[in-house]
């Protein structure tokens, strides 16, 4: 039986990262935390309070509560930007880290973000890095929206370019900033998910999860 181990699942916007670590989670009894839900409620708690979620965070993050996380307006493009900024803030991720860690050594757990692996459990045994190409993480993004059947083959390219320049523009702000970019720790395994379903995704893991776990003893 698997006891307080922690999965860390890493990777880019739309990657896929939370469909698998919330099946992994399932599949192995863990407790799931979605992290990046902690920076979104961060920028929402700022855009509530008419605030800018470029200026400092640090109150708001330290000031967040387990309501903040169940709201169902944390997943709008206001938001999506809104955390990347706040994400960025030294302030607000030491606020934040407290919490992600007891929650994982509780009594284990799979938390999947940007820096689960590199900053938050560098000693992880098991850490994954979930990528897929910037279309095709547009395009699943664009069907997860409802994906507007409607559309004409060239207005469904121009919803999912649209879509994909956001990503893209996400994930360079989040790769390159100076506190825990994101990046794969050098233990981690890389798992390409563009021709792969989430089913598919979910077996290739768990084979990795029993490798890594049997070779860590
Ligand atoms: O679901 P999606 O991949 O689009 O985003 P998310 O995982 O909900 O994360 C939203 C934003 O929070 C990211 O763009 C990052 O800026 C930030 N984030 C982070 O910095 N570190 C984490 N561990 C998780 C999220
Ligand atoms: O958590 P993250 O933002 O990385 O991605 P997600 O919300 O887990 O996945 C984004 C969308 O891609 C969801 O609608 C998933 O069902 C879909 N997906 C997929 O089509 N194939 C995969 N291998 C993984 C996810």
């Amino acid at each position: 039986a698997l006891r307080r181990v922690v999965i860390a699942v890493d990777g880019p916007a739309a990657a896929g990262k939370g469909t698998l670590a919330a099946a992994l989670a399932a599949s192995l009894g863990l407790p799931y935390l979605d992290t990046g839900l902690l920076y979104r409620a961060v920028a929402r708690r700022m855009l509530d309070a008419g605030l800018d979620p470029a200026d400092d965070a640090t109150e708001a993050a330290a000031g967040l509560t387990a309501d903040d996380l169940l709201r169902r307006d944390l997943r709008t493009p206001e938001v999506d930007r809104g955390a990347s900024r706040v994400a960025a803030q030294p302030g607000v991720r030491a606020a934040l880290l407290a919490f992600q860690r007891q929650f994982g050594h509780a009594n284990g757990a799979v938390l999947d973000g940007r820096d689960i692996g590199t900053v938050i459990f560098p000693d992880a045994p098991v850490k994954l890095f979930v990528t897929a190409s910037a279309w095709r993480r547009a395009e699943r993004r664009w069907l997860q929206s409802g994906g507007a059947p409607d559309l004409d083959a060239g207005q469904r390219r121009q919803a999912i370019a649209r879509i994909e320049a956001e990503l893209a523009a996400r994930d360079a702000a989040d790769a390159t900033r100076a506190t825990a970019p994101l990046r794969p720790a050098a233990d981690a395994i890389l798992i390409d998910t563009d021709d792969l379903d989430a089913d598919a995704v979910l077996a290739r893991a768990l084979a990795l999860v029993r490798e890594r776990l049997q070779a860590s003893g």
